[in-house]
């Protein structure tokens, strides 16, 4: 396998609008990053994803952009930013851009003029049509509720949106669209910056012809999922883009691409197709229920390990893999897939983190997941900022078949706040992370947890992170072992070997809150302990109980 840095690195996702507020305004900022990026550097990561910071009207917190090339206000100007780049740049940390390109603002210039007349030389930037019999061109729901076209009043027709009527989506057929979008971004990589998470980035490409799209019985929406997902340009675009500017840099990308599958993202992040490096894949996190996307279950170890299963399998050698179980999008990861109970929560976080980092790919650390930090227990439908959690209630509950009490408990357990309550820097007033007041409430839980007690606490998540970082530039069997699972049938123990020339790793994992016996394989009793999230210091017999949560990772030499 070739070798590459991006490969060995560990990514740090930053949400800015919750990192740190340097101002009082109650807004995280870029100044409140450049006064962390110390912290940063004790974890020990490579690179920090930052999400949006471009200017915006804010619908969807950043990810409508209406200049791509200029700061948001409330995040601070240029200079900022050109600080926090030669700032993070001095300390050896990268920096990579969110780049949202599947949709702009309708405030951006290109949809302001676009909208303006059927003449416009922006006309063709956004994808217009007529409506049909009275209503919108096709059945299409917009996955932020209602449908995914808007009729303007200029000219009375309609234009596409997948996700709100304030993020219009751009038109990649347009080859003057595209030469905009690779200028813009040929001008941030002169800048300087270190690669682009790709928002979307597997929907750009729409076909000429939209049908209708299938509707489940009596729904009122179809899904346009089968026309604009993986469209059928979208792989010609990414090389495009790769040949006109990515390849020229030495930068880091990564797609998401939701709906992708294996087959699918060895075309996106083949090691020979001069796409991307690498793209999120969403199997594990994405399981459909009745009510969209929204559910209050957990997801299963079998489940989990299925997933991650197949896809080390599947790119191995071909392709590589983005390691995540948090973003800004999902729920807290200690949430969704450990036992935030507080008996669990510190031994669950870790085990979580050993089992995600000791897999082949980029691992990647949403903030706050660091420190373990839960889902909030939000007290009223006001304290909700997102607009995914918004709409989803006008859709489920204000014009659908729930009540307010059926709906609560999905936007406890799936809201996108979750993610976005402010990071729980100390046990000062707002968990430090203000001193004015938070645009968005901040988890009670932070006078406990939070980053000054973890950096106090030899023991905290955070320094098990910063060894498993150590590790992963330690031993090269980490970044790119071959991956093999064990015990697969096995409902609490989830066990792989990695193997590099040899050298093998055994990664044994106990997602139950249980004692666990097990039998270790040929060759691995007293061998070296890599790391463990609790006290064991030996294993010198064929066979171990596992306490509650433990994750152990063993080394036999060659
Ligand atoms: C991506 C982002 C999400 C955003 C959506 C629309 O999924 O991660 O936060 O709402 O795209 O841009
Ligand atoms: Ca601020």
């Amino acid at each position: 396998m070739n070798r590459a840095w991006w490969k060995e690195a560990v990514v740090y996702q930053i949400y800015p609008r919750s990192f740190m507020d340097s101002n009082g305004d109650g807004i995280g900022d870029l100044n409140g990053i450049i006064s962390k990026l110390d912290y940063l550097k004790l974890l020990g990561v490579d690179v920090i994803w930052l999400s949006p910071v471009y200017q915006s009207p804010n619908a969807d917190n950043g990810y409508d952009i209406s200049d791509y090339q200029a700061i948001m206000a409330e995040f601070g100007t240029m200079e900022d930013f050109d600080r926090l780049l030669s700032q993070a740049h001095g300390k050896g940390l990268k920096i990579v851009m969110d780049l949202v390109v599947n949709h702009s603002s309708d405030e951006h210039k290109w949809f302001v003029e676009s909208r303006k007349s059927v003449n416009s030389p922006y006309r063709n930037y956004y994808i217009w049509r007529d409506g049909k019999n009275g209503g919108p061109p096709n059945n299409w729901g917009s996955w932020f509720g209602g449908s995914t076209w808007t009729r303007d009043g200029a000219t009375g027709m309609y234009y596409l949106h997948l996700f709100s009527p304030k993020q219009p989506d751009l038109n990649w057929s347009s080859p003057a669209l595209r030469d905009e979008i690779y200028r813009m971004m040929t001008w941030w990589c002169d800048k300087g910056i270190d690669g682009f998470r790709m928002d979307v980035i597997s929907m750009i490409s729409k076909p000429d012809i939209l049908p209708d799209g299938p509707a489940e019985n009596g729904a009122q929406y179809g899904d346009f999922t089968p026309y604009c997902i993986h469209g059928p340009h979208v792989h010609e675009y990414l090389r495009e883009m790769n040949s006109r500017v990515l390849s020229h840099y030495d930068i880091m990308t990564v797609g998401e691409t939701s709906g992708v599958t294996v087959e699918q993202a060895r075309l996106y992040a083949g090691e020979d197709t001069h796409e991307l490096n690498m793209v999120f894949q969403f199997e594990h996190v994405d399981v459909p229920g009745k009510y969209a996307g929204w559910r209050t279950n957990k997801i299963s170890m079998p489940f989990l390990r299925a997933v991650f299963s197949k896809w080390q399998t599947g790119l191995n050698g071909k392709a590589w893999n983005s390691l995540f179980l948090g973003n800004h999008d999902q729920p807290r990861s200690v949430s969704q897939f450990g036992d935030d109970r507080p008996a669990f929560r510190v031994v669950s976080a870790k085990l979580l983190a050993t089992w995600l980092h000791m897999m082949q790919g980029t691992p990647y650390i949403y903030q706050g997941e660091e420190l373990g930090m839960t889902n909030c227990p939000f007290e009223s439908l006001s304290e909700f900022r997102d607009i995914d959690s918004l709409n989803g209630y006008r859709t489920w509950v204000e014009n659908g078949p729930l009540t307010h009490a059926q709906f609560w408990p999905f936007l406890l357990f799936k809201s996108r706040d979750n993610a976005r309550t402010p990071m729980q820097w100390s046990a000062r007033p707002n968990a430090g992370f203000t001193t004015g007041t938070p645009w968005i409430r901040v988890n009670p839980n932070y006078t406990e947890i939070n980053a000054e007690a973890a950096l106090a606490d030899p023991n905290s998540i955070f320094y098990y992170y910063q060894k498993l970082i150590r590790l992963r530039k330690t031993y090269p069997v980490i970044v790119y072992g071959s991956y093999a699972l064990l015990e697969k049938n096995d409902p609490n123990l989830c066990v792989y070997i990695r193997e590099l020339a040899g050298e093998k790793l055994l990664v044994i994992c106990n997602f139950s809150d249980k004692k666990q016996a097990y039998t270790l394989p040929e060759g691995f009793s007293g061998t070296q302990i890599l790391i463990t999230n609790l006290n064991r210091s030996a294993v010198d017999e064929p066979s171990l109980t596992l306490q509650p949560y433990e994750a152990v990772v063993l080394r036999r030499p060659v």
